[in-house]
């Protein structure tokens, strides 16, 4: 049955969804998540109490997360029940955004394997229209909101109106899309000013995603900042900085199986330098059942990923929850 339905998607992407421009693609993916209730049907999930993790001190019911990218609450919804331990939003910012012209998002064929890359630029509908459309939505498994922001003020206000709302919080300092954003990378000194009021701002666990083009920043200065203002949790990470002359900002962030060589390493180095100070979740080209045990086995003690559920379908989680049950065995 399993192995049928992911048959039925690979054929449903290979065969259509990847030969549609992006520009309809992705529309037609996001309407299809919308519109059907997969999330009905059982077989997308796996129960075993034996997979449960805690990040935070928050129970995850297995160690799988969606990352960010989708603010649609219907999606959220819909991937609650598509075998993820956790959801993430789309990172929120203090002020609507409309994000980048189109082509903000192109697929990238790799040697790895099939990855995207995007200069989406945060589009989201803002603080307060967000809080509104999250109040109705349930947690069937723990939601993590995720927040973006050019000052440590738009910081602070985003992360106090979305953490009663969601069970962690996430900050985002690393996109490559919007220059103010990936910039904070570049400001240790404020960056250390940025946690602990981001810290004072909230009693939930505040995880740091950190950017995968800054390797050094992060072990030697960011981490240790973020450490110190009480924030443990570390994303490692987002996408890379890539030149795209078919996008419109000429530029954007590389998802996808490139990232999971640079992802495996830089979880081993963290988790050897850092110890049991820091929990790490483990993002960047995840797409196989064996890369998430990889990347569990280096030191993670979760892993998410985004592309894989696009370019895997969604049963990616319950295939990858199967495989860490079976190695236990
Ligand atoms: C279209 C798109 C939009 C994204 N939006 C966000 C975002 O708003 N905030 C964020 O932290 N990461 C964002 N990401 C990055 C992903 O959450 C993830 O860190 C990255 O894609 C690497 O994981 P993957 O290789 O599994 O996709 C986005 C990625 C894509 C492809």
């Amino acid at each position: 049955m399993i192995a049928a339905a992911d048959l039925a998607y690979r054929i449903l992407y290979r065969g259509l969804l990847s030969r549609l421009p992006e520009r309809i693609a992705i529309p037609l993916g996001q309407w299809g998540l919308r519109l059907i209730p997969i999330d009905l049907v059982p077989i997308f999930r796996h129960g075993d109490p034996q997979l449960a993790v805690t990040l935070g001190g928050v129970r995850l019911p297995n160690p799988l997360i969606l990352s960010s990218m989708y603010y649609d609450t219907t999606i959220l919804r819909r991937a609650m029940g598509l075998g993820f331990g956790a959801v993430t939003t789309k990172s929120i910012t203090a002020r609507p955004r409309p994000g980048h012209p189109q082509p903000n998002l192109v697929r990238i064929g790799t040697a790895e394997g099939p990855g995207l890359v995007n200069c989406n630029g945060f589009q989201n509908p803002g603080l307060e229209a967000y809080r509104r459309a999250l109040a109705g939505l349930p947690h069937r498994v723990p939601l993590i909101v995720a927040a973006a922001g050019e000052s440590i003020e738009e910081y602070v206000e985003v992360v106090s109106g979305l953490a009663p709302l969601g069970d962690l919080v996430e900050i985002n300092i690393s996109s490559p899309n919007t220059t103010l954003v990936y910039a904070w990378s570049r400001k240790p000194s404020e960056l250390a000013r940025l946690f602990q009021a981001v810290r004072a701002a909230t009693a939930k666990p505040i995880i740091v995603k950190v950017s995968p083009d800054y390797r050094d920043a992060n072990e030697e200065q960011i981490i240790p900042a973020a450490l110190e203002a009480g924030v443990g949790i570390v994303n490692c990470g987002n996408t890379r900085r890539v030149e795209e002359p078919r996008l419109s900002q000429k530029a954007g962030g590389l998802s996808g199986p490139a990232l999971f060589p640079a992802m495996l390493e830089n979880v081993r180095r963290l988790r050897a330098r850092f110890g049991a100070r820091i929990e790490i979740i483990a993002t960047g080209g995840i797409d196989t059942p064996e890369k998430a045990r990889l990347a569990l086995e280096a030191g993670a003690n979760a892993c998410a990923y985004f592309t894989g559920f696009i370019t895997r379908g969604p049963l990616l989680a319950r295939r990858i929850l199967d495989g860490l049950l079976a190695v236990r065995k």
